[in-house]
C-alpha cells in the first residue's frame, strides 16, 4: 500500500490489520510518534489525518491509504518548528515528554478547528491526551502561547 506521510510517498508491505503506528514506528522509523497504551486512550501516539487528530494505535493503515498523514517529523519546514512546538519549547511545558510528541498534534489539530479557543475548549479538546507527569498547566500555557 501507498502512504502518504508529511507530503512524502511511502510505499509499505503491511498486512491490511497493521496499525498505523506500528508501521510508523517499525518500518518506517518515524519513532517520534509513541507507543503509550495501545488501546486509544491516551493519546501519545496521536498523528494527523487531513489535520484531525486521530490515534495511529487503533487506526488501520490501509485505512488511510491516499490521505494525508502528518506526524510530529513533518511539523517543522525549513528548519523551523512549527509554532505550536516553538510555543511549548517557550514556556518550559514539558516533564519527561513522553506524552510531548501526542500534545503537540493534538493541540495542532484543535487550534486548526478553534484559533483562539476558550480554556473550556482547550480543556474538552485535549482530554484524550494524558501527561503522566500531570504537567497540564504548563500544557495550558503552551497553547495560551501558541496562540498568541
Ligand atoms: Fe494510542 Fe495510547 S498509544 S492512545
Amino acid at each position: 500500500m501507498d502512504l502518504i506521510i508529511n507530503k512524502k510517498k511511502y510505499s509499505v508491505n503491511s498486512t491490511p490489520e497493521e496499525s498505523l503506528l506500528n508501521v510508523l514506528r517499525n518500518d518506517l522509523d518515524l519513532t517520534g510518534t509513541k507507543y503509550g497504551c495501545g488501546e486509544g486512550s491516551c493519546g501519545a501516539c496521536t498523528v494527523l489525518i487531513n489535520d484531525v487528530a486521530v490515534r495511529s494505535c487503533i487506526t488501520k493503515a490501509a485505512s488511510v491509504e491516499g490521505k494525508a498523514i502528518t506526524t510530529i517529523e513533518g511539523l517543522a519546514t525549513n528548519d523551523k518548528l512549527h509554532p505550536v512546538q516553538q510555543a511549548f519549547l517557550n514556556v518550559d511545558v514539558f516533564q519527561c515528554s513522553y506524552c510531548a510528541s501526542g500534545m503537540v498534534m493534538s493541540t495542532v489539530s484543535l487550534l486548526k478547528k478553534k484559533p483562539e479557543p476558550t480554556d473550556e475548549e482547550i480543556i474538552n479538546g485535549m482530554q484524550g491526551n494524558v501527561c503522566r507527569c500531570g504537567t497540564y498547566p504548563r500544557i495550558m500555557k503552551g497553547i495560551h502561547e501558541a496562540i498568541k
